[in-house]
C-alpha cells in the first residue's frame, strides 16, 4: 500500500503545521490571530463575531482596512515592489510581466479612472472580462473604491449578463473589445451591447484587447486606454468597513434564478489569505503559483485574485486554453516560469489523461512541488494519475471542497500534515467545523453511512447573504437542519479513517466540468424556446466532464417532429440554450418525449431520467402517476435517430 504520508522535508518547511488543529480549540481567538497574521488593518477590530442576528454575521467588527491595499499597496511598502505579481501568459503569444509596482500603479490609475467616470463608494460595478490583467486590476480598483464588483463569467450569454447587471443594478460594465480563443480573436463587447440597454448601466468601460471592430456608442462607451492610461498613478487607498461589501457573484441555485452571493471585505480577506498560505503552502519569496481557474468563478476571485495577491505571491494568469496552440501548454508554461504550485480541476485532469502521460513527459515539471484540485470530486484513478505525471510520483495533492457561498477553502489535507487518501478532501482545516447528518438531522459517525454535509460553526469567509433577498439566504441554506447548521446541499460519507468523502450534489444542481448548473435554469431556458411544451434536464455522469447535461423535451403538439427534422431541431435546441445561458451550459443530449415520468402530485421524477440517460436499469417506478411512461422513454431512446 502506498503510503501518502508527508515527507520530513516538506513538513519542515510548511507553512501550515499540526499546531494549528489545537489553536482552533478556541475558534474565535484562532480567526483574530489569523486575521491580524494575514491582514493589514487601518483600524483594528475589536469583537472577532458578533453571531447575535444568526444567521447573518459580522466578523472582525469595527475593524476597517481596504483589500486592494492588502493585495498590492504593500508589499510595494515592505520593498517588494520588484516582486512579480504576474507572469502574463497571452493567447496570442503576448506575453507580459507585472511587478507588485506595476500592479500599483496600474490598479491606482484604474481606481481614479472609474472615479473620473462616476463611480462611488457602493456602486456596483459589472465586470465581463477575458483572463487578461485588466480583469484583475479592474476587479483590485473596484475594491480599492469600496464598489463591489460582480464579475460575469466571459462564457456567459448576454441574457445572463443581462439578468445580472438587472439584479445588482450595475452602475458601470468593464468589458473588452473581443477575446482570443484558439488563437481567433472573437467578439465579446457585443454581448454587452445587447446586454446594457434598459438596464442602470450608463457607462461601459472597454479594453482594447483583439482591435476587432466594435459597434460604439458616443454617449455611453468609454476606451479604458483613453481613461485608465492618463489618469493619475496616485490614488490613496481608503478603509472601508470589515464588513463593506466586497462582491456578489451569481451562482446557480435549485430554481431558476441565479443567486448574487455576497461577500464582504475583512473575513473574506482573511480566509482567502490563510487557505492559501497554509494549503496551497505559498512561500511567496520562491514559489511560482499557479491557479488556472478563470476570474469568473469563485476559484478566480479567491485562489487568483484575493488570497495569493494579499500573501505577495507571485503567479501566472494563463489567457488561454489548455488544447491551445498544443496539448501540452499548460507543461511547457510549467517549465518556462518554473511553476512551483498548481491549482487546477479534475476535469482538467482527466482530459490531460486522455490525452495521454507522454504529453507532459516531454517537458521539464520538477519545479512542482504541489498540487491543487478543486471544484468536483477527484476520482482516485486520475488523482493517482496527476500526483504520477505530473507531480513527479511524490508532490502532495490538496484536493479542497469548497463552494462559492464559503467564499474560501473549508476540507482540504494540509500538505506537511496530512496523510494523504486520494479521492478525499479528507478534513475541515483548522478553523472550520463540518459535521454528516441523517435525513433526521442526527450527526453520523459511523463510515460508509451517507448523509449530508453541514457546517457547524459561522467562518470568516461565509456568505453575508443572498444579493436582494434575504429569505432565500435563510432558506436555502438554514432551514433544512435549523439554524444552527450551514446546509451545504452536497452527499457525504466517512470512511474508517475518519475522512469525509463528498459525494456530489442532493439538489438539483449539476457540476459540468465544475460549473454549477441548475437544472431549473436550463430547463426554463427550454421551455423559452417556441416548440417546447415541457422539459426535464438532469445531470448524467461523464467520464470527462464529471457530469453532463441530459435533457427530455415534450414538443408542443403544432409542430412536426421526427426524422432529419429532429436532428435539426435538437440542435437549434442546443444552441438555443447556448444562447440564453452560455455555451457550457449546452445539453450534451436531447431527447424529444411524448411524455415525462411523474408523480401523481406533478413532480418529474428526475432520478428515472437519470437511469435513462445513465443506461441503468430503471428503479422503482411505484409512485409514478403512469408507470408505462418510462417504457415510452426507453423505447424512444432505442430507435436510431
Ligand atoms: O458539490 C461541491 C463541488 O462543487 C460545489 C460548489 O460549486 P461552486 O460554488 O461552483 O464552487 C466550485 C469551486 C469551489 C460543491 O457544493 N465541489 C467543489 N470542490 C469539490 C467539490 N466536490 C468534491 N470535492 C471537491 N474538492
Amino acid at each position: 500500500m502506498t503510503d501518502y504520508a508527508p515527507t520530513p522535508e516538506f513538513t519542515e518547511q510548511a507553512v501550515g503545521q499540526a499546531s494549528l488543529y489545537d489553536e482552533a480549540a478556541d475558534h474565535e481567538a484562532f480567526w483574530a490571530a489569523r486575521a491580524r497574521e494575514y491582514v493589514t488593518w487601518s483600524q483594528d477590530f475589536g469583537t472577532t463575531l458578533d453571531w447575535s442576528d444568526a444567521p447573518f454575521a459580522k466578523w472582525f467588527v469595527g475593524g476597517e482596512l481596504n483589500a486592494s491595499y492588502n493585495c498590492v499597496d504593500r508589499h510595494v511598502e515592505a520593498g517588494n515592489g520588484d516582486r512579480v505579481a504576474l507572469h502574463v501568459v497571452g493567447a496570442n503569444g503576448d506575453d507580459r510581466t507585472i511587478t507588485y509596482a506595476d500592479l500599483l500603479r496600474e490598479v491606482s490609475k484604474a481606481a481614479n479612472a472609474l472615479e473620473s467616470l462616476g463611480v462611488t463608494k457602493g456602486d456596483r460595478v459589472a465586470i465581463y472580462m477575458p483572463m487578461i490583467p485588466e480583469a484583475v486590476i479592474a476587479m483590485l480598483a473596484c475594491a480599492r473604491i469600496g464598489a463591489p464588483h460582480s464579475v460575469v463569467f466571459g462564457g456567459f450569454s448576454s441574457d445572463a449578463l443581462k439578468a445580472r447587471i438587472e439584479d445588482g443594478e450595475a452602475k458601470l460594465v468593464i468589458t473588452s473589445d473581443g477575446q482570443f480563443r484558439k488563437g481567433k480573436a472573437m467578439p465579446l463587447k457585443e454581448a454587452v451591447d445587447r446586454a446594457v440597454p434598459g438596464t442602470t448601466a450608463g457607462k461601459v468601460l472597454v479594453v482594447k484587447r483583439t482591435g476587432i471592430d466594435v459597434e460604439w456608442d458616443d454617449e455611453r462607451d468609454v476606451w479604458w486606454h483613453e481613461v485608465v492610461d492618463s489618469a493619475s498613478d496616485q490614488h490613496e487607498a481608503p478603509a472601508h468597513d470589515s464588513e463593506h461589501p466586497l462582491f456578489i457573484l451569481y451562482t446557480s441555485g435549485t430554481t431558476g434564478k441565479p443567486k448574487g452571493i455576497l461577500h464582504t471585505t475583512g473575513g473574506y480577506l482573511t480566509q482567502c489569505a490563510y487557505t492559501n498560505a497554509v494549503v496551497h503552502d505559498v512561500h511567496p519569496e520562491t514559489d511560482v503559483y499557479w491557479c488556472t481557474a478563470d476570474i469568473g468563478w469563485v476559484t478566480g476571485h479567491s485562489y487568483i485574485v484575493y488570497g495569493p495577491l494579499a500573501n505577495g505571491a507571485t503567479q501566472v494568469l494563463f489567457e488561454g486554453t489548455p488544447d491551445s496552440p498544443h496539448q501540452g501548454v499548460f507543461w511547457e508554461i510549467v517549465e518556462k516560469y518554473k511553476v512551483s504550485i498548481l491549482y487546477t480541476a479534475p476535469t482538467a485532469i482527466r482530459t490531460f489523461m486522455k490525452w495521454g502521460a507522454d504529453i507532459p513527459a516531454k517537458y521539464d515539471l520538477s519545479s512542482i512541488r504541489v498540487l491543487g484540485s478543486v471544484g468536483e470530486p477527484i476520482n482516485p484513478e486520475a488523482w493517482r494519475w496527476y500526483r504520477e505525471h505530473i507531480g513527479g510520483g511524490s508532490a502532495p495533492i490538496v484536493d479542497t471542497w469548497w463552494q462559492t457561498e464559503t467564499g474560501a477553502i473549508m476540507n482540504s489535507p494540509l500538505p506537511g500534515v496530512t496523510t494523504l487518501e486520494p479521492g478525499s478532501s479528507q478534513r475541515p482545516i483548522p478553523g472550520i467545523s463540518a459535521e454528516i447528518l441523517d435525513d433526521e438531522g442526527q450527526p453520523l459517525t459511523e463510515p460508509e453511512k451517507v448523509g449530508y454535509l453541514v457546517l457547524t460553526k459561522p467562518w470568516p469567509s461565509m456568505l453575508r447573504g443572498i444579493w436582494g433577498d434575504p429569505e432565500r439566504y435563510k432558506d436555502t441554506y438554514w432551514s433544512r437542519f435549523g439554524p444552527e447548521y450551514y446546509f451545504a446541499g452536497d452527499g457525504a460519507k466517512y470512511d474508517a479513517d475518519g475522512n469525509i468523502w463528498i459525494l456530489g450534489r442532493v439538489d438539483d444542481v449539476m457540476n459540468v466540468s465544475g460549473h454549477r448548473l441548475s437544472t431549473a435554469e436550463i430547463e426554463s431556458a427550454l421551455v423559452s424556446h417556441p416548440r417546447v411544451a415541457e422539459a426535464a434536464v438532469v445531470g448524467a455522469s461523464d467520464e470527462t466532464t464529471g457530469q453532463a447535461v441530459v435533457a427530455f423535451a415534450i414538443l408542443r403538439q403544432d409542430g412536426e417532429t421526427g426524422g432529419a427534422e429532429s436532428d435539426e431541431l435538437v440542435q437549434e435546441l442546443r444552441n438555443h440554450v447556448g444562447q440564453q445561458i452560455g455555451p457550457i451550459a449546452k445539453p450534451r443530449q436531447i431527447m424529444i418525449v411524448d411524455e415525462l415520468p411523474k408523480t401523481r402530485s406533478g413532480k418529474i421524477m428526475r432520478r428515472l431520467l437519470k437511469d435513462v440517460a445513465e443506461n441503468r436499469e430503471i428503479g422503482d417506478v411505484t409512485t409514478l402517476a403512469d408507470s408505462s411512461v418510462m417504457n415510452l422513454i426507453k423505447d424512444g431512446m432505442a430507435k436510431p435517430s
